[in-house]
């Protein structure tokens, strides 16, 4: 898909379809009376019949009368002016190439001109539109025939055209910064839609090894060898069920001074979690390709900070492994010693995720970064308590978590606060090692984060836990069923606003 910028003036342009939206309330602008004569009185006829009120989401297509001068005009219902938030025009966006595409149109021209932008929040909009275009053109279909008869077909090119006050370079910069997030994010998707038998820890490092070549990013695998070498006990722990071997992967960004500190980015690469020996139940254990979430949103982040060469240095860190019952597995009981030194006891193997991130904190230490954030599909209990509406985030720094959730909150992509408060500590204390890889079910999101901030004391350290939400269920407009790429825009978010 092409995206163009263009300037000039709406209803004069030859289209296949414009796009226009309307805020619910403002019905009778002087432009939409335009529309109403090129559709030979349609549009009018379609709001008196309650066809059509401008509501968040809604169309009406109309095809041309005498006078259009595009082939039809699909007028998109934005809702009311002041309640236009990014996250609403980049879903509004999502619907349109829904409709769209579903109509086996491909492409169209989106009229920016009536959205009256204030001096500030052009860009930002911009790119929320583009958002939402690149992310509801998304499938995986390397495994079915493409252009399927019947169902929706792939957008090849969509014009933002842009009126005489708008900043035509602004709104270039914008798209571009949107392709560049939208191409981590569907890189992510990927990452987490590969089936298992496709996706081993080891093709897991060669897909972050070629995305790093292509980026200009540094790439370094540690294989099972030097992980024993450096006493990853964790790690080698969990992998030891597992007929593939595991890796730690380690990519470098240097897009800042050479010498300012990285932020370090850790990601949960579980390739396949089965349980191990504490083996899940068969119901939707398919879904469970998934609990590489956090690593493909963090090789995702590396991937579009590379692209948009943001003004940092970062690093990101990912332990891929793969969890299965076997003869050679870790049973309950078992007590491992981590990279860091700390002895931990297995009581449960499917809470292997922590075992894992234990090791990465430590190692991601040695690049003495100035924050680290990781992202994990980590508890099922995080689910249970807030859905799938939100990852949760906890930490040992205020201001990290509150910078988050503002990165959260505008790229779309919500994160809420759990408390990590001393006390959740007691319930992670083993009887026979430093530590235990279980607090019971009594708030498992938090004690899971309590495990992990016992790794991550040395310095400024955020968890997001995205058990929720790196996995669609259902399908909705840019948020096709299968993995989400959910972190990569929050991460890029935070990452924008450090860099400035
Ligand atoms: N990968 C799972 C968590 C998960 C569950 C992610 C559902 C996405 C959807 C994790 O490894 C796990 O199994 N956690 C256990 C921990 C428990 C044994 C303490 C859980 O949440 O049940
Ligand atoms: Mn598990
Ligand atoms: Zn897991």
């Amino acid at each position: 898909m092409k995206f163009f910028v263009k300037k000039g003036a709406t209803l004069e342009r030859k289209t296949a379809c414009l796009v226009l939206g309307v805020f619910e309330g403002k019905l009778k602008e002087e432009f939409l009376m335009q529309v109403d004569r090129q559709a030979d009185g349609a549009y009018l006829q379609a709001i008196q019949s309650k066809e059509f009120s401008g509501s968040k989401g809604q169309t009406l297509l109309l095809h041309g009368g005498a006078q259009m001068v595009a082939e039809r005009i699909l007028l998109v219902g934005l809702g009311k002016e002041s309640a236009l938030t990014l996250t609403a025009l980049r879903q509004i966006s999502s619907d349109v190439v829904k409709f769209l595409t579903e109509k086996q149109q491909g492409s169209f021209l989106l009229a920016l001109s009536q959205l009256s932008f204030k001096k500030s929040g052009f860009e930002e909009r911009v790119q929320a539109i583009a958002e939402g275009v690149l992310l509801a053109d998304y499938r995986y279909d390397l495994y079915q025939p493409k252009n399927q008869p019947g169902r929706p077909i792939q957008l090849e090119k969509v014009t933002l055209l842009i009126d005489a006050k708008m900043d035509t370079a602004k709104a270039k910069a914008a798209v571009s910064a949107a392709e560049a997030i939208c191409s981590g994010v569907c890189f992510a998707r990927d990452l987490v839609n590969a089936p298992g038998n496709l996706k081993s820890p080891e093709y897991l490092a060669m897909q972050a090894v070629s995305m790093a070549e292509q980026t200009g990013i540094k790439a370094q695998l540690l294989d099972q060898r030097e992980l024993e070498r450096q006493g990853f006990g964790a790690t080698l722990g969990v992998a030891q069920g597992s007929e593939r071997p595991p890796y730690l992967i380690v990519l470098e960004y240097s897009g800042g001074h050479a010498d300012a500190k990285p932020i370090a980015l850790v990601g949960k690469g579980v390739v396949f979690d089965a349980g191990g020996i504490s083996l899940k139940p068969a119901e939707k254990m398919d879904e469970m390709k998934m609990d590489m979430g956090g690593a493909a949103a963090v090789l995702g982040a590396m991937r579009a900070a590379a692209e948009m060469k943001l003004p940092i240095n970062l690093v990101a860190v990912v332990p891929a492994v793969e969890n299965m019952p076997s003869g050679t597995a870790i049973r309950p009981g078992d007590i491992l010693t981590s990279l860091s030194g700390k002895t931990i006891e297995v009581l449960n193997t499917d809470a292997e995720g922590r075992l894992i991130l234990a090791d990465a904190l430590t190692y991601v230490g040695r690049y003495q970064p100035r924050v680290v954030v990781d992202l994990a599909t980590l508890t099922g209990a995080c689910i249970i308590a807030l859905g799938h509406q939100a990852a949760a985030v906890l930490g040992n720094h205020d201001r990290l978590i509150r910078q988050l959730l503002k990165a959260g909150e505008r790229s779309g992509e919500r994160l809420w606060q759990l408390p990590l408060w001393e006390e959740y500590g007691a319930l992670i204390k083993s009887d026979f090692a430093d530590v235990k890889n279980t607090g019971g079910r009594p708030a498992g999101a938090i004690t899971a984060a309590a495990f992990l901030q016992e790794f991550a004391a040395k310095y400024t350290w955020a968890h997001l836990d995205i058990a929720g939400m790196a996995w669609e269920e259902r399908g909705q407009a840019g948020r096709p069923k299968g993995g989400t790429g959910f972190g990569v825009r929050a991460l890029i978010e935070y990452l924008r606003a450090e860099a400035k």
